[in-house]
């Protein structure tokens, strides 16, 4: 029997399974990230939302979880992979042709129906933005939203990911802001760390929806920040970041107490999570 999926069936692949996916494109936007187009050989793994995950692997490294960063129906998957550890760094060295193994998508995405009609917040601190971006496309693509307001945070310019993209979402009705941590030579725009663009914002808090995406030593002070707009816990959505093996619920990994981060999260309302304050 084959290790991994058999692309010629047409029931959707077992989520044990890897799938083959070749590689269409393969870019180093910054020193540590890479960014990779994938066409999977199975059809069915591109019926994602954004938000969810994949487990993103090499036969002989084993496999990470990987959020999404291409937009729903684009009939491909893209990611943005930061080289940290065993796995990541493999992962690194592919180029354009190779194959890279996907079993998902895992977990609970956004809602992005639930967010019509509403004003939305996002705030993106580093590799955040990558989730974040399927996210604005989805929105964007779904329409019928208030206001749509982007804070992102980098530690310099140089670090700012899919920042050629932003005059296109402005174009679209996204107030893009963006903020480096610390002046650059060139840098026009805002210094400091994103937090700091939470208190300038006019915000009606009775139709804002936030949602906060990035580190997760980002989250105790941008909850603070938002809170203190008014923003209440029930219309905070964040995603949770946990070391996690089978992605299905199984391994406990990525537990926090009885909640399995893997198939409950790793989105999550703020309010969700009172009763678990090792979660932030
Ligand atoms: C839902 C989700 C989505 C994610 N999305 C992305 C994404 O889009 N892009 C991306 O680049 N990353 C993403 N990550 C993070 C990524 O999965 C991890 O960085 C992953 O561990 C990398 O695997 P690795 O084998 O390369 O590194 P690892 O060997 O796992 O090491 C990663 C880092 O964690 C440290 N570490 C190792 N073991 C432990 C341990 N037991 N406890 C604490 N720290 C440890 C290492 O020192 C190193 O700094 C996501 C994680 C989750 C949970
Ligand atoms: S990763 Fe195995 S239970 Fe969540």
């Amino acid at each position: 029997m084959s290790l991994y999926a058999n692309p010629t069936k047409s029931s959707p692949p077992s989520p044990y399974l890897p799938s083959a996916c070749r590689i269409e494109e393969a870019l180093r936007p910054t020193a540590k990230e890479k960014f990779f187009r994938l066409a999977p050989h199975d059809p069915h793994i591109l019926n994602y939302s954004p938000g969810q995950f994949f487990m993103v692997g090499l036969p002989g490294y084993g496999e990470a979880p990987i959020s999404i960063t291409s937009g729903p129906d684009e009939g491909c998957i893209e990611l943005c992979i930061r080289a940290v550890g065993n796995v990541t760094n493999a992962i690194h060295r592919l180029e354009k042709g190779d194959t890279l193994w996907v079993r998902g998508p895992f977990g609970r995405g956004f809602d992005v129906e639930g967010m019509a009609g509403k004003d939305l917040v996002f705030v993106a601190g580093g590799i955040g933005i990558a989730p974040m971006r399927s996210l604005v496309k989805a929105v964007i693509k779904r329409g019928g939203f208030g206001r749509l307001t982007l804070l992102y945070g980098a530690k310099g310019p140089e670090e700012i990911l899919y920042g050629d993209e932003f005059e296109g979402w402005r174009a679209k009705g996204v107030d893009v802001r963006i903020t480096i941590d610390r002046p650059s030579p060139g840098w026009k725009g805002y210094v400091g760390v994103v937090t700091t663009l939470i208190p300038p914002l006019d915000i009606d808090e009775g139709r804002t929806l936030a949602v906060v995406l990035g580190p997760p030593v980002l989250y105790k002070f941008v909850i603070w920040g938002l809170r203190h707009k008014g923003i209440k816990d029930d219309d905070m959505l964040l995603s949770l970041e946990r070391r996690m093996k089978c992605g299905l619920g199984k391994c406990g990994h990525c537990q926090i107490n009885c909640v399995y981060v893997c198939q409950e999260g790793p989105v999550f309302r703020l309010s969700e999570l009172k009763g678990l304050p090792e979660a932030i």
